[in-house]
């Protein structure tokens, strides 16, 4: 009986050695219930300002969800992407994807992080704050608007769907510098094909299924003319009618910061309209047709575009896991009072 005991025992080492040996997003230690003692109010203070911002303004959302993105990619989710520069120290704002003034939303988050604070002073980390505030962005009816339904001849207020909803895994803390160089190596651009797409992610612990569903968040927000240029006139694997369209809205030269939605036919609402552009040769930017050019994405390219509800699914499952990409927890780092700084500063 002593043997195989043993034997089970070291079994059960080299599981654990197994475990903690995975890439980082695949165990990362947060519970959706982490501030259920300390704070409970957070959640419906996020909501609340989230809520409130996107009523007034629907592309604040998908700001606040590339954020985000951006923020997991760099250093894990640790809120690096919200430190100003330093005389000392460049943060991330004006590194690769980030710059230019290509990530807003920053001013959003220090709404809901100064009501975060008055309801729970020094809790509640940004990393944990952005990351609800993500959730409650793709969650969120867009703005109401009028809508005429043809059937009854009658015009009425509709409100935008939102997109799919999920518990947030927490317990993040904040980092005490950013990363510049990571904001400018980790991000891909939109010039990237898909073995650049997919290592980017893999680098991250994340699939090509994470891909592909991570990057339907393009069913919301813009792009500028800069970075969709080289596709509106040069690119051979998209419909002609899409490209005239694209060159319409971004002059071969100037105009570069021309704004289009990344998903023209449904921009303000959460949904598979951004597959349904794909199979169409109409994505926008040359990175999201890459998911669909006669490759391995394909398949699941044309099922998101038929499956609404296998996309919500997946979309929700793969924001979970890129919230688990490399979070600070326990005494690591800290909780910053202002996102904008490190407590020491
Ligand atoms: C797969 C690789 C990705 C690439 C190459 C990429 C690239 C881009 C680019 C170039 C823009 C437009 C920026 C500009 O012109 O200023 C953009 C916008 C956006 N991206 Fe991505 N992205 C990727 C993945 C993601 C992911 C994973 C998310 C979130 C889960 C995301 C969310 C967004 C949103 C919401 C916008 C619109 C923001 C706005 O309206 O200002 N992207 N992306
Ligand atoms: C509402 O949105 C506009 C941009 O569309 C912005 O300029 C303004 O500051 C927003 N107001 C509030 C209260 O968020
Ligand atoms: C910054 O990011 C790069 C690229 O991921 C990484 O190699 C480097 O170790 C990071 N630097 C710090 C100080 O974390």
């Amino acid at each position: 009986m002593a043997v195989p005991r043993l034997l089970l025992a070291a079994a059960l080492v080299l599981l654990l050695l197994a475990v903690g040996a995975l890439p980082r997003g695949a165990d990362a230690q947060l519970s959706a219930g982490f501030y259920s003692a300390s704070c409970p109010a957070v959640h419906g203070v996020v909501r609340q300002v989230v809520s409130q911002a996107v009523m007034n303004d629907s592309r604040s959302g998908a700001a606040i969800l590339r954020l985000f993105y951006h923020d997991c990619f760099v250093n894990g989710c640790d809120a690096s992407v919200l430190l100003d520069d330093t005389p000392a120290t460049p943060g991330e704002k004006g590194a690769g994807a980030n710059a230019g003034g290509s990530t807003f939303g920053f001013d959003l988050i220090d709404a809901i992080k100064t009501q975060v604070e008055a309801a729970c002073p020094g809790t509640v980390s940004c990393a944990d704050i952005l990351a609800l505030a993500a959730r409650d962005s793709v969650n969120l009816p867009a703005t109401p608007r009028h809508v005429y339904l043809p059937l009854t001849r009658a015009c009425q207020l509709s409100e935008q769907l939102g997109g799919p909803s999920w518990a947030v895994p927490l317990g993040r803390r904040d980092a005490t510098f950013p990363n510049a160089t990571g904001a400018a190596t980790d991000l891909p651009g939109p010039g990237s094909d898909l073995d650049r797409l997919v290592a980017a992610f893999a680098a991250k612990g994340l699939t090509s299924r994470d891909l592909a569903a991570l990057s339907g968040a393009h069913t919301v927000g813009m792009a500028r003319c800069l970075s969709f240029r080289a596709r509106a006139y040069c690119d051979d694997n998209v419909s002609p009618a899409f490209a005239s369209q694209m060159r319409g809205a971004c002059p071969a030269s100037g105009g570069d910061d021309a704004a289009a939605p990344l998903d023209a036919a449904t921009p303000g609402e959460f949904d598979n309209g951004y597959y349904r552009n794909l199979v169409a040769g109409a994505g926008l930017l040359h990175s999201d047709q890459e998911l669909f050019n006669n490759g391995p994405l394909d398949a699941l390219v044309r099922l998101y575009s038929a499956n609404g509800a296998a996309f919500s699914s997946d979309f929700a499952a793969s924001m979970v896991r890129l919230g688990n990409v490399g979070p600070l927890t326990g005494s690591a780092g800290e909780v910053r009072l202002d996102c904008r700084k490190v407590n020491s500063s």
